[in-house]
This record gives C-alpha cells, sequence and structure tokens, in this order.
C-alpha cells in the first residue's frame, strides 16, 4: 500500500499564507511593525539565565518527570499567582513548550479514530493539528448544547483566549466539569494566559470553586513563553489530575519528550520569583492601552480582549482586506480566518513589539 505522508493529512502552515502582505509591511519606510506571531520581544530576566548557565556543565540525561525542585516550585506558584491549591508535586510534569504538548496530547492519551476533540470555535490551531495526528475528528464548539447527543473524548477550554482575550467565568468552566465528569470526557485546560488580564479576574480549570478541589479528569496546560519570555527556551508544563498525568510522564519517558535540565533549572528559578512577571505585564498592559486607544480612533471595533496577550479587531470586512490594510500601513497582524471560520472578519493584533514599535504604530494609524 502507497505511503502517506502525515503532513499531507495537515493543514497548511498557516503563517506562509501572509507572505505578501508580510513583504508589504517589510517595505515601509520606517520599517515593519510586527504584531502577527505574538513572539516575546524582551530581554529574559538575568535571575532566569543565570539560573541556566549554573547548569551548563552537567552532562548526564535529566528526568523526564523533571527536578525535584521544579515540580515543587510549580506547586508554589499556582498558589501563590493563582490561588490554586491541591496540586500534589508528583502530579506535574514538564513540556517541550506547551505547543509539543497539544500537538501530541491526543496521542498521549490514547485516542484515535472515531474519537471527538472539542475545540473552541476560534482556537489556537495545534488543538486541531494535534487531534488530526491522532487520527480523531475535531468539533468545534463554544457551549455545551452546540455538542449535540455525541459524547467527545476530550475537550479543550482556552481562558483566557488566543485569539479572542475572552475569559470564562467560574460558572461556565464549572458547567464544563461537571458536563466532563458524568459522561467520564477529559477536560485539558490551555491556561498559558492567565497571568495576563486586564479586567477582573481569570480562573483556572483548577480553581476549587471551579472543580470542588477534585482534578479528576482534568489537565491544567501552562506556558512559561509569554509570562516569562521564555519561549526560545521552549518551556511548560501540565498539571492536574494524577492519574492522567502519571499516564503522560509514562509515555513521555519512553518517547524522549525531555526538557532539558538547564531549561529545567531556569524555569524552576522563573516560578520562583514572581517580580520579573509582574513587570512584564505592566510593559503588557501599557501597549495594549496604546494600541487600544489608536485602533478605536481610526474606527476599529475591539471585541472581548479583557485578558491575555492580543486584541481581536474588526472593521467589518473580510479579515484579509484588513490585514492589507494594515500591511499598506508597515503594520502586519494575524487574519481571524487563522483561528476558525467564525473568525473571517477579523484580526489579532499582538500586543508583543517593543515600546518604539508600537509608537510607531500608533501614529501610523492615525
Ligand atoms: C493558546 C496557546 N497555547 C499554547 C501556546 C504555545 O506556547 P508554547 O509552545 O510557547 O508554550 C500558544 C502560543 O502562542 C498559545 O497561544
Amino acid at each position: 500500500m502507497a505511503r502517506i505522508s502525515v503532513a499531507s493529512g495537515l493543514p497548511d502552515f498557516p503563517w506562509d499564507t501572509i507572505a505578501v502582505a508580510k513583504a508589504r509591511a517589510q517595505s515601509h519606510p520606517d520599517g515593519i511593525v510586527d504584531l502577527s506571531v505574538g513572539t516575546p520581544v524582551d530581554p529574559v530576566d538575568p535571575l532566569i539565565r543565570d539560573a541556566l548557565a549554573a547548569r551548563s556543565d552537567v552532562s548526564g540525561y535529566p528526568t523526564t518527570h523533571g527536578t525535584t525542585d521544579l515540580r515543587e516550585a510549580v506547586v508554589a506558584a499556582l498558589k501563590r499567582r493563582y490561588g490554586i491549591t491541591g496540586v500534589d508535586p508528583a502530579a506535574v510534569l514538564p513540556a517541550i513548550g506547551t505547543k509539543e504538548l497539544i500537538a501530541w496530547l491526543p496521542t498521549l492519551l490514547g485516542l484515535g479514530s472515531g474519537d471527538v476533540v472539542v475545540i473552541p470555535e476560534l482556537a489556537y490551531p495545534t488543538y486541531e493539528v494535534g487531534a488530526l495526528l491522532a487520527g480523531a475528528t475535531v468539533a468545534r464548539a463554544d457551549g455545551l448544547t452546540q455538542l449535540g447527543p455525541a459524547t467527545p473524548a476530550l475537550i479543550y477550554v482556552n481562558s483566557p483566549s488566543n485569539p479572542t482575550g475572552r475569559v470564562l467565568g467560574v460558572d461556565h468552566l464549572r458547567k464544563v466539569v461537571e458536563f466532563a465528569r458524568e459522561r467520564g470526557v477529559i477536560v485539558a485546560s490551555d491556561e498559558c494566559y492567565l497571568g495576563l488580564v486586564w479586567d477582573g479576574e481569570a480562573p483556572s480549570i483548577l480553581d476549587d470553586r471551579v472543580c470542588g478541589g477534585d482534578h479528576t479528569g482534568l489537565l491544567a496546560i501552562h506556558s512559561l513563553s509569554k509570562s516569562s519570555n521564555l519561549a526560545s527556551y521552549r518551556a511548560g508544563f501540565v498539571t492536574g489530575d494524577p492519574a492522567l498525568v502519571g499516564e503522560l510522564l509514562a509515555v513521555r519517558k519512553h518517547a524522549g519528550m525531555i526538557v532539558p535540565l538547564p531549561v529545567q533549572d531556569a524555569m524552576t528559578a522563573a516560578l520562583g520569583d514572581d517580580a520579573h512577571e509582574g513587570v512584564q505585564r505592566e510593559s503588557y498592559r501599557e501597549r495594549r492601552s496604546v494600541l487600544l486607544d489608536a485602533l478605536r480612533g481610526a474606527g476599529f471595533t475591539v471585541d472581548h480582549s479583557e485578558a491575555g496577550l492580543y486584541l481581536w479587531t474588526t472593521r467589518g470586512e473580510a479579515c484579509r482586506d484588513t490585514v492589507d490594510w494594515f500591511a499598506d500601513r508597515g503594520i502586519l497582524v494575524a487574519p481571524g480566518d487563522f483561528y476558525g471560520p467564525r473568525g473571517g472578519q477579523h484580526v489579532r493584533i499582538a500586543l508583543t513589539a517593543p515600546d518604539e514599535r508600537i509608537a510607531a504604530a500608533r501614529v501610523r494609524l492615525r
């Protein structure tokens, strides 16, 4: 039988489709303002760099489960930063960035053909990729009533959301947990923007008010890429249901999905310090305020965006036309259709540019 490449079953890599807009934005005489990908631009805190460097002499293999110090630092940070309690350090598992974990999660959990993975209507594309890699089917839904009688195997929630910045409250999340518990469905909550809340609060799936102190069937996925500017290090973790985390650990040990030891130590340092995380949050808050005013002044409507790293904005036209409008002004943004068919009239604007570039964007939007 002819071999079918895995790559051929996956969607086109979305960023390739805005190459023309990128070239146009780059041709601006004062240079591009790139608000597309959302990659961190601020330096890594010296505290974290020192921790990484201090382990650069170790030659032996690290453990897949991560050091005890790292797992204890995770437990302490979740409690301090988000009020999450009841996490056992044994139920913490580092990941080589959470994109890796998300891309393989359905496979690692044993999902396959015939299983349904529910993802938000507008979603980080890797949720779909992970389901496809496992041979599972994707259903897009933001509410339980959309699901009908079929029982999914896995439900993703992502609050605060990429791309919309929408926050799901305690009641919403609790209903998801109750629905999942009654049916034996796993809930994976991608919480990589939990620390970037501009109005109100964003509860974790592991918040006692949501899960009643019982983590069964729940996985919370956390990334250090944005909170500690560690996208280049590849640093994240998953925690929640000890049995599920144990299963993931067992497979990941066999598969060599191991976070490098210097990165484990860098993560430990980052999780032990809230000062750098707070400084970063305030930088994003200021950039957000400048961009929000500039967008509204230019006639855009900004929807949701009460938290997270993006502004989800529209002027009521096809998103690719809006991408071109920005590109003509030397600004690159992401078309909303990257994130699902419902995003066809929005663009996503990242807050991740240096202050000087954010100021340039404001002038260009006038
Ligand atoms: C919602 C969401 N989840 C996960 C990730 C992956 O982050 P990383 O692989 O850097 O941990 C991102 C990155 O942008 C994201 O937006």
